[in-house]
């Protein structure tokens, strides 16, 4: 990552739309004297079936945005984002900025005693091999498999329900399959999806009981917390800030699941005018 030598006071958190919410809800438990701002790219949703050109682009302005907020500091709560547009971020912010693969990737390696991994994700995420990429730096080996149509259920609020047990069933058969192929043992599952922990107790129940479950949201809030020294000064920071690019009133709806908590304000912004073509 890039350097965690900042005292960040505002930190942007960035997802294509409501499931960075649950990254933004631990770091809420884990920094509380930061104050955050919250932008959900729900005019461009869903990032996890477009191309890196476009995931790059949308991603870039967004964190631009951020950044002439005031964010010191950007978590790219998104896996998509994280996955296609790390690079491009960097390039374009002068502040440090987290991805939510390497973090993933690092819990991965801090649990796993087979060093055998199995990462779900969008097809974007799995297509650009991000994941299995940042678990081989790690030594670990790891198997990637696109879940498509975990988000739209999460989005409809399917979470208990016959048809989301039956998909994950479905994934989960093809996914061991495949780690029986490829000689793995594993006992780990990254959450490469920023809705996924919106549904963590039903895939646990639809695996063994020896594959433990990463939770990118939680991981990711520590790493935030572990890496940035929050300036204090007494005051109660200021409720974060949401923006998104559509609909508030959905944002507001919707995100209340995510973040478990009411949104009060949401406000509209528009980055289309702003970003090229
Ligand atoms: N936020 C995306 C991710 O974590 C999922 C939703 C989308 O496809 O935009 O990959």
């Amino acid at each position: 990552m890039s350097h965690p030598s900042s005292h960040p006071r505002r930190i942007g958190v960035f997802d294509s739309g409501f499931g960075g919410l649950t990254v933004l809800e631990a770091m809420l438990r884990q920094l509380p004297a930061a104050e955050f701002l919250y932008l959900g790219d729900t005019a461009r949703l869903p990032y996890g079936a477009k191309s890196r050109e476009t995931v790059a682009r949308y991603a870039v302005s967004s964190a631009e945005f951020l950044l002439a907020q005031g964010a010191e500091y950007l978590v790219i709560a998104c896996n998509t984002a994280s996955a296609l547009a790390l690079d491009a971020i960097r390039a374009a912010v002068p502040v440090p900025v987290l991805g939510v693969v390497e973090t993933g990737a690092n819990a991965a390696q801090t649990h796993s005693r087979s060093g055998d991994v199995m990462v779900i994700a969008t097809a974007a995420t799995v297509e650009s091999h991000a994941y299995l990429a940042a678990c081989r730096e790690r030594k670990l080996r790891a198997i990637e498999k696109a879940c498509p149509l975990l988000v739209p259920l999460v989005e409809e609020g399917w979470i208990d329900h016959p048809v989301t047990r039956e998909v994950l069933n479905i994934y989960f058969s093809e996914l061991l399959d495949q780690a029986r192929v490829a000689a793995l043992e594993p006992d780990t599952l990254l959450l490469g999806c920023t809705h996924y922990p919106l549904l963590r107790r039903q895939i646990e129940n639809a695996l063994p009981r020896s594959i433990r479950v990463i939770d990118s949201a939680e991981v990711t809030a520590a790493q935030v917390a572990a890496s940035v020294r929050v300036p204090g000064g007494g005051a109660t920071p200021p409720a974060p800030h949401f923006f998104a690019t559509d609909s508030p009133e959905k944002f507001r709806r919707l995100g209340s699941r995510f973040l478990g908590q009411p949104i009060h304000h949401v406000e509209l912004i528009d980055l289309e005018s702003s970003t090229p073509g």
